[in-house]
């Protein structure tokens, strides 16, 4: 099988998904060495990921001559969601746009054969109530979103004979990795649950989302970097599983079942969220069966409500830097640390 025994360069590997993608590709027998700019070091639900070697720190700044011997790029790092791409878009398209072409172009140039690029469904934005696939137009709503287009856009045009783009599409993330996440519903919802007894939905709770386990999104990594070339080269895969769409108010549902004692309450203005979309995952099932999720929503929410317990998840907590990016990348920003382009400001970053 192409790809095993390979040597992997995982950007973003001290984030959500890349700290769990790590030990999977190192335990299918790959050398991995990560890349990443370490906006969230420190910032850990239990102890923190183990440390690997890296190359270079910011994807914006690395060169084709740092990545010499690496065959496969799991590309991760970025602005991962609408609330931090939107406290600046120009840094958005900078580091998910620009950022992106500028790595891939230096992989390319260093011999790098594959080049799985962190994709989303947010490119589909207002997709309305039909089950998107692959060929469904773009509508992304946000600066996100549309950076995840234009980085799609032009990784295409770089595809040739020995380098092949992959697109993965995940959708809406969840579940319990050492760099949690407060900013994703799922994890949202049912960290208000645990901490205040509230399941707190701050829109009317009719968009969709599809939703993924944060090791399934790991899984499809290592599975689109094992497949043979030709299963997946200039190939888009939305990630998930198609019956994983749920509108937020279900989920709102969810986890007050499964959380003893809470309650769905709604926001002050809750209204009506343009972002909807519902994705068929059914062409990840069937090119890549080892992708195929293992987890549900269900079980997320026992997974997650059992690791707040165990951790004394407050609200004070779950509202702060430690879990909700914006507001650790504001800090930093705040402490003088971070420039306004996401560069640390002096030598080390924030943990280092
Ligand atoms: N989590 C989700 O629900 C989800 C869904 C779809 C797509 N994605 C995409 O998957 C990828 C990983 O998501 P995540 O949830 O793990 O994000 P994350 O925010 O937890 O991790 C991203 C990592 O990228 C690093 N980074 C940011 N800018 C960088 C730069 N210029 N150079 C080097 N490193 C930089 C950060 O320090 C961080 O560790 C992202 O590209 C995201 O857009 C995530």
């Amino acid at each position: 099988m192409e790809g095993v025994g390979v040597r992997v360069l995982v950007t973003g590997h001290d984030g959500y998904v890349g700290c769990l993608l790590v030990p999977l590709l190192r335990h299918a027998g790959h050398d991995v060495v990560g890349l990443d700019t370490g906006l969230y070091t420190g910032c850990a639900l239990g102890s923190e990921p183990e440390r690997i070697p890296v190359v270079g720190r910011d994807i914006r700044e690395v060169e084709a001559g740092e990545l010499g011997g690496i065959d496969m790029v799991a590309h991760l790092a970025g602005i991962s969601n609408d609330p931090l791409g939107d406290l600046s878009p120009d840094i958005t398209y900078d580091v998910n746009h620009a950022g992106t072409v500028h790595l891939a172009r230096a992989a390319r140039a260093a011999g790098v054969t594959r080049f799985v690029f962190s994709s989303s469904c947010s490119n589909y934005g207002a997709g309305g109530e039909e089950l998107l696939d692959e060929s469904a137009p773009f509508n992304p709503v946000t600066a996100y979103g549309h950076s995840k287009v234009l980085a799609e856009h032009d990784l295409a045009e770089l595809a040739n004979e020995r380098f092949s783009p992959v697109f993965l599409r995940s959708g809406t993330a969840y579940g319990v990795s050492p760099r949690l996440r407060g900013d994703l519903v799922l994890n949202n919802l049912t960290g208000y649950a645990v901490a205040t007894g509230e399941v707190l939905l701050k829109s009317d709770g009719s968009p969709w989302r599809p939703l993924v386990h944060v090791e399934d999104m790991a899984r499809a990594f290592v599975a689109a970097l094992e497949a043979p070339r030709d299963a997946v080269h200039g190939e888009a895969f939305n990630v998930g599983s198609t019956a994983e769409n749920y509108r937020v108010r279900e989920l709102g549902a969810l986890v007050e079942r499964l959380v003893p004692g809470s309650r769905v309450v709604f926001g002050e203005g809750a209204g009506p969220d343009v972002r909807t979309y519902r994705v068929s995952c059914e062409k990840l099932a069937e090119t890549l069966p080892d992708a195929r999720p293992r987890h549900t929503a269900p079980g997320g929410i026992v997974e997650l409500r059992q690791a707040f317990l165990e951790h004394g998840l407050t609200r004070e907590a779950l509202e702060g830097p430690r879990f909700q990016r914006v507001r650790r990348v504001r800090e930093l920003q705040e402490e003088g640390r971070l420039d306004g382009g996401l560069r640390w400001q002096g030598l080390v970053a924030a943990g280092a």
